[in-house]
């Protein structure tokens, strides 16, 4: 039956649609932070995360990255493939910051000499454990081969939303991507937005992302746009 709740996370509903293949994703306004236990929501941003993935999916897309993305629904739904999830979440970092930092006790803000990737459980209940890149292959959630290629992807996505948003006054300082499989190719799902990305004002520092939730800094909404009004302006 279409339209039945598959999975509910934390941002976001899947639903079934006619064809085994596809889901809806539904995003909600529902803002969580240390793995779900802050929350709050936050009217407009499913909307606002909805036109931004599709955006910056399609770019990243016609960059050369096979993406789930198939069309936008309505105000808040994509259709999507449905992909075999590989559990892990994969950060790229360009400039220190958050977890990172914290973990190492140095300030936010240091550009990184090269593009840092790492991989994390997808586990809530275990605080999503960062993993080394033997950890995944031992634990069978990807091959050599897999992480190489996923890896090679991120760096492409990388490449590809700094150049859009380099353009507008953004800098991408990290962000967060999960892949699944589609009849054995490694495909990008899930997001692109200011809730899975850190994205900074370059002139003013401003921070234009979830960071403003999660350190209860307020206007998160306004960011949002923001950043919105600047990726449709060519
Ligand atoms: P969560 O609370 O699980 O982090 P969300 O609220 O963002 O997540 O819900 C989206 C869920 O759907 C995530 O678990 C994500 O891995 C999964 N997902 C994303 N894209 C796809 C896809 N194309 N096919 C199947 N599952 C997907
Ligand atoms: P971190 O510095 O907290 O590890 O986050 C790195 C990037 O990943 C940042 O852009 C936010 C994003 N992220 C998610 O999208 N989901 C998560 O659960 C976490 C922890 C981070
Ligand atoms: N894992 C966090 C949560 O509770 C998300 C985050 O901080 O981005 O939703």
């Amino acid at each position: 039956m279409a339209g039945e709740r598959r999975y509910e996370g934390k941002a976001k509903v899947m639903l079934t649609t006619e064809s085994a293949d596809r889901l809806w994703m539904r995003f909600k306004d529902d803002a969580t932070a240390l793995d779900g236990k802050k929350r709050a929501s936050i009217t407009g941003k499913g909307a606002l995360n909805t036109r931004i993935t599709a955006l910056l999916l399609g770019l990243v897309s016609a960059g050369g990255v096979p993406t789930h993305l198939r069309a936008q629904v309505d105000e808040t739904t994509l259709e999507v493939d449905a992909l075999e999830m590989m559990g892990i979440e994969v950060v790229l970092r360009n400039v220190l910051a958050g977890s990172l930092a914290r973990r190492l006790g140095r300030p936010e803000g240091q550009v990184l000499p090269f593009p840092v990737v790492e991989f994390y459980l997808k586990d809530d209940a275990l605080g999503d454990p960062m993993l080394a890149e033997d950890h995944v292959v031992a634990l069978g959630l990807a091959s050599v081969a897999e992480i190489a290629e996923i890896r090679r992807l991120t760096h492409r996505v990388n490449e590809i939303l700094e150049d859009a948003l380099v353009a507008h006054g953004i800098t991408l300082v990290d962000f967060k991507l999960e892949f699944g499989r589609r009849n054995g190719q490694i495909v990008l799902g899930d997001e692109i937005s200011p809730d899975t990305c850190r994205l900074w004002d370059t002139k003013t520092g401003e921070k234009m992302d979830k960071d403003r939730f999660r350190r209860d800094l307020g206007g998160l909404e306004e960011a949002y746009q923001e950043v919105l009004a600047r990726l449709e302006r060519s």
